[in-house]
């Protein structure tokens, strides 16, 4: 098998002996799938016949990125839905069709949800809804796109939800008084706050929703070789990235954390409860690994996800 080097526009055989377990069959959505991360997780659980739906916000980028997955799976089952996930009207429409398009391929269950768009962004931006647009797409999109799509995830008996979070999340903490809208903005500390909202959703996820059969993880890709220091960033954070990424890794590394998760089964992942009967949420490697002091926080985490049900269904006390 050949798989497409991104970053020379070679083709260089597929790591097969370090592939992790099967999706074949598996639908798989997976938002940013246009470029870095989400791309590469569109190719490779395409290439390990999943049924993939990407989630795009540009036409002619999802178009582009399609063409280039079929170029190299002729036979994938990939479909691209548009959406700008900074528009919370937008994702509420992007479950819509994400639904319609299961439904019309004959699937009444959705057995992963990758919540990987992500942004950074170098000055304050404020979303039609009135929110910092990177809580609003790194963490409110998320938070709202798995809450419209979890009755389909657990239609699939073990499901998953896998966020892309950040090792930059160890370095913050969280003043959730005006996250939302803060008053003083500093692009780096909103970034790294909104990775640790990963963490703390997805370990409230699997306390929500316990009863159900779905689970939530926050996967940390390490420094990966990506454009998004270069997308709606100021020069001097193009500068830094420009170099900084170079010592990054290809999209497929942290892309095997995904497929290894995605992979395993509700029987596997009970052997790896700790000693005090938690599941460990965050992975990175493909190897739990412990988040930070704050991602830890159950209040935290409690009151992250009231806010969030505040900031995303206004109509609700
Ligand atoms: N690269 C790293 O070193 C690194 C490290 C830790 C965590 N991460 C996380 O990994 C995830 C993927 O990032 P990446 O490095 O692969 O960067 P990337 O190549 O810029 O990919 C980000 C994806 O998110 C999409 N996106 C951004 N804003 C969006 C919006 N408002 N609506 C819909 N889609 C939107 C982008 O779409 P377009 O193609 O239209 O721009 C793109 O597909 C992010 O959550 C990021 O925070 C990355």
């Amino acid at each position: 098998m050949f798989q497409e080097n991104i970053f020379q526009g070679m083709i260089k055989p597929m790591d097969e002996g370090n592939a992790p377990q099967p999706c074949s069959g598996k639908t798989v959505v997976i938002t940013g799938a246009t470029s870095g991360i989400g791309w590469q997780a569109a190719l490779d659980f395409a290439r390990r016949g999943a049924y993939v739906i990407g989630v795009g916000r540009s036409a002619e980028r999802a178009a582009q990125a399609e063409q280039r997955i079929r170029a190299a799976v002729p036979r994938a089952h990939i479909g691209y839905v548009l959406a700008d996930l900074a528009s919370q009207a937008q994702v509420r429409r992007a479950a819509t069709a994400i639904r319609a398009r299961l439904q019309a391929d004959g699937f009444t269950r959705l057995d992963v949800l990758i919540n990987n768009a992500g942004t950074y962004a170098g000055k304050l931006i404020l979303t039609e809804d009135g929110f910092e647009q990177t809580f609003a797409v790194n963490h409110l999109a998320p938070f709202l796109l798995t809450q419209e799509l979890v009755d389909l995830l657990a239609a699939s008996g073990d499901g998953r939800v896998l966020t892309t979070s950040s090792g930059s999340h160890y370095r913050t903490w969280l003043n959730l008084r005006r996250i939302h809208h803060p008053r003083l903005f500093n692009g780096l500390w909103a970034y790294k706050t909104a990775k640790l909202c990963n963490v703390l959703f997805s370990a409230e996820f699997n306390r929500v929703h316990a009863a159900l059969p779905v689970r939530a993880f926050a996967v940390d890709p390490g420094l990966v070789n990506t454009e998004i220091g270069f997308k709606q960033t100021d020069w001097l954070s193009r500068t830094v990235w420009h170099f900084r990424r170079n010592g990054g890794t290809h999209p497929e590394v942290p892309v095997r954390t995904l497929l290894t998760l995605a992979g395993m089964a509700r029987a596997e992942l009970e052997t790896r409860y700790n000693h005090q009967g938690e599941l460990p949420i965050y992975w990175k490697d493909s190897q739990p690994k412990t988040p930070s002091r704050a991602a830890r926080s159950r209040n935290l985490a409690r009151e992250l996800w009231a806010l969030s049900s505040r900031l995303c269904h206004p109509g609700a006390a």
